[in-house]
């Protein structure tokens, strides 16, 4: 076992951090209370280059691996989760989507906008009957012979309403079920997508959720991803990746919390020492690092399996079912240890502690994730050690 870091991967994780705390700590509080869409912060993350970490330099991204953009993801929820699922949508599901399975045309005319981040992309499964149930769409593609004709409604849309470019996920034969969906680059300039409100949310207030809805949209048929047919498989197979990005989020989450009380816990001083000299706050500190160094060790696995070509759709699953409990767990916990200044906005954890529930429901609630898991179990697949198992 290797747990050491090339220094490209450190290289990244020292950028994605300055950035984090220098650039959005600042006005972080203030966007989190008005949910203004962080569309300055974004443009910086394109330019650095973390809006398409993973892909290949001939189409405009930063050509590094997963375990790199988890190493980003974790620093940048540190502070703003509005950035980095902005971020993770735009990477793991967008471009890492067309990427693997796109035509040549669609990567060269999409991936380089999504890479830099003059275009936003959006991912569009969950409909208002069809969270969980993914199967279970509503919006229609009807093959009309060069195009298909779309119409539905998408609920929950992250950059819903500053995203260019959307993934939309419709049904074209429902006698066929689940077989019969097809995925579709869909333009958000065509005719007939109007975005609805933006959601007023728990937390991650900032990004820009919405619902959209699509009136008889002309699709050209170039825009269809993969086979027909292939739509659901192309999301479950998307969001596989998906959930190390958010499971790298939960991390990151627990990890900025972390940072805080223990940063606090030394400067206040309550019965003539500071807080964290007394056992009670001592040992909470011990559980949280604890927790955290187990979900570190589960999502960057997750992250290594996809760098080496292996299967990663279980790991990804238990690494976000477990980081995003920690992250939930240890976000109250930091905010106890911040007593009454951690209930107020000004002190960071609070923000946290909201933003972490939110990573126990999208890419997959922690019940899907434990459906994707126990039917692994159950047929025997496990992963350690990696090998013949
Ligand atoms: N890779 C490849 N294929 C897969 C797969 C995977 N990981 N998971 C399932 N499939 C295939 C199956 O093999 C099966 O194929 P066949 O028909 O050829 O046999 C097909 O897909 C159907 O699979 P299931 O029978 O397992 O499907 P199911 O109806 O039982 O559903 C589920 C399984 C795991 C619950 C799935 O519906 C699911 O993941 N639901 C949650 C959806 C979700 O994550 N939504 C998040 C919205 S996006 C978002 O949040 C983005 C954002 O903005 C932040």
């Amino acid at each position: 076992m290797n747990f050491s870091l090339t220094e490209e991967q450190l290289a990244v994780k020292e950028a994605a951090r300055e950035f984090a705390q220098k650039e959005l700590k600042p006005g972080v509080i203030e966007r989190d209370s008005k949910m203004e869409f962080p569309k300055e912060q974004v443009r910086a993350m394109g330019e650095l280059g973390f809006l398409g970490i993973m892909v290949d330099p001939k189409y405009g991204g930063s050509g590094m691996d997963t375990m790199s953009y988890v190493l980003a993801m974790e620093e940048i929820s540190k502070v703003d989760n509005s950035c980095s699922v902005t971020m993770s949508v735009n990477n793991s599901l967008v471009c890492w989507g067309i990427e693997t399975f796109g035509t040549e045309e669609q990567k060269q005319k999409y991936l380089p906008k999504l890479a830099t981040g003059e275009w936003i992309g959006s991912f569009c499964l969950s409909e208002p009957e069809a969270g969980s149930d993914a199967t279970m769409q509503r919006t229609t593609a009807v093959d009309m012979g060069d195009h298909y004709l779309l119409n539905g409604t998408k609920n929950w849309i992250t950059s819903g309403g500053s995203s260019s470019v959307h993934l939309v996920i419709a049904q074209t034969n429902p006698e066929k079920k689940h077989r019969g969906i097809n995925a579709f680059i869909v333009e958000t300039s065509w005719d007939g997508v109007v975005v609805g409100a933006k959601e007023d949310k728990l937390g991650i207030r900032s990004s820009d959720t919405h619902t959209i809805m699509y009136t008889d949209v002309k699709v050209p048929k170039e825009n269809r991803i993969g086979e027909d047919g292939f739509g659901f498989k192309f999301a479950m197979k998307t969001l596989s990746g998906g959930r190390i990005g958010i499971a790298s989020q939960a991390l990151g989450i627990a990890g900025g919390a972390y940072e805080l009380a223990l940063a606090y816990s030394k400067e206040r001083e309550a019965f003539g020492k500071p807080i964290s000299q007394h056992q009670a706050i001592a040992f909470k500190l011990a559980k949280m690092a604890t927790d955290i160094e187990a979900a570190k060790m589960m999502v960057y696995r997750a992250a290594w399996l996809k760098d080496n070509g292996m299967d990663y759709s279980q790991a990804s699953a238990m690494a976000k079912l477990y980081a995003s409990e920690v992250a939930m767990k240890h976000t109250v916990e930091a905010v106890q240890i911040h007593g009454g200044y951690g209930f107020v906005k000004e002190y960071h954890v609070e923000r946290l502690m909201r933003d972490a529930k939110i990573t126990q429901i999208y890419e997959g609630t922690s019940e899907v994730q434990q459906i994707v898991i126990s039917r692994g179990v159950l047929k025997g697949d496990v992963y350690l050690p990696v090998g013949e198992n």
